[in-house]
């Protein structure tokens, strides 16, 4: 639907949200075997304002209307918990590298609810990058897998790209020069399958070496010795290979959850929701949400003791 456009159209996004959000739920509780409900956790920001208010609202009236208790989730909290979705779950604290369309961060977790930014872009977003060299090689949108694929067909020392930031101090990022040098390369080069998987392979290397190099260095400043990777980024299987190479290198963990976990899903908020259960209050008629919302004001769950080893999900 939005691939005609080359981005995200926010009206038609939260127009389809509506048409689909409700038999989605009740799919994924039959799916489930209708389980017995004991809370509703939604996604409650930061994102777009529109698809926002239709996941908030069905929240809302979902918790009214089978009286279960609700709450509101930041979507990178459920990006930065989602590894403890998986056997075995790193133990806190760890350094997330958070990849997404709309992030690029760098933030030391040291239990549920305690989250300290170190590094972060100054301009794209690393699933941007991808998407916007995507969009000039003509891989369409998003482009963030095909450029991956097209990549593998491809040379990574065909072109010497700019691995933005890692000579300079620092775990901020930035993306924009060299998706401009891609722009550039992309002119000079001919139009040919080869010539584009070259500069893809060129591309998706400068980008895995500026992120490993940035991890090995937040890991090294914080004296962590445990690497998380997620965000849909993350589901990019060379930069997923070169921070397992780095990991056996250096001597630290590093923990990639699948594929599906990645990428956004529902089942990261649920998560959140479960370790943040005792803050779920009654469904409300006016539906909350928030486009904008700093990580760093997330404080450790109510009631909650066990907000500092490692998630246990059961029980
Ligand atoms: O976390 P996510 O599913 O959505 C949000 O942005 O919140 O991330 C989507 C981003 C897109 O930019 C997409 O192109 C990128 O992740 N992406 C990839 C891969 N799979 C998804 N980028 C590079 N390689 C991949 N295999
Ligand atoms: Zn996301």
């Amino acid at each position: 639907m939005h691939a005609d456009y080359g981005g995200v159209v926010p009206e038609l996004a939260s127009r389809d949200h509506i048409r689909k959000l409700l038999p989605l739920v009740e799919q994924a509780r039959r799916q489930a075997g209708n389980p017995v409900l004991t809370g509703i956790a939604y996604t409650r920001g930061p994102g777009l304002v529109g698809a926002l208010l239709v996941g908030a609202s069905l929240a809302a009236g979902l918790g009214m209307s089978l009286e279960l208790p609700v709450l509101g989730v930041h979507h990178m909290e459920g990006h930065l918990l989602s590894p403890l979705l998986e056997t075995p779950a790193p133990a806190f604290p760890y350094i997330a590298l958070l990849v997404s369309g709309g992030h690029t961060l760098l933030v030391r977790v040291d239990g549920v609810g305690q989250y300290t930014v170190l590094g972060q872009s100054l301009d794209d977003a690393v699933g941007e990058a991808f998407d916007k060299s995507a969009k000039m090689l003509g891989l369409g949108y998003p482009g963030g897998p095909a450029l991956a694929a097209l990549a593998t067909e491809g040379d990574p020392k065909a072109h010497d790209f700019p691995r933005p930031m890692l000579k300079r101090a620092g775990l901020d990022f930035s993306f924009s020069g060299l998706k401009t040098a891609v722009m550039l390369a992309i002119k000079a080069a001919p139009h040919t399958q080869a010539a584009h998987a070259d500069i893809a392979a060129s591309f998706q290397q400068a980008v895995v070496d500026t992120l490993v190099g940035k991890c090995a260095r937040a890991l090294r400043e914080c004296d962590v010795a445990r690497l998380v990777v997620a965000g849909g980024v993350g589901a990019n299987a060379s930069l997923r290979a070169a921070l397992a190479r780095r990991a056996a290198r250096d001597g630290f963990e590093s923990y990639f959850p699948r594929h599906e976990f990645c990428t956004d899903n529902a089942a990261m908020i649920a998560l959140v929701g479960y370790r943040r259960r005792h803050e779920m209050r009654p469904g409300i008629v006016s539906a909350d949400a928030v486009p904008r919302w700093s990580l760093e004001t997330l404080r450790p769950p109510v009631g909650d003791v066990s907000s500092t080893s490692p998630a246990r999900l059961a029980g």
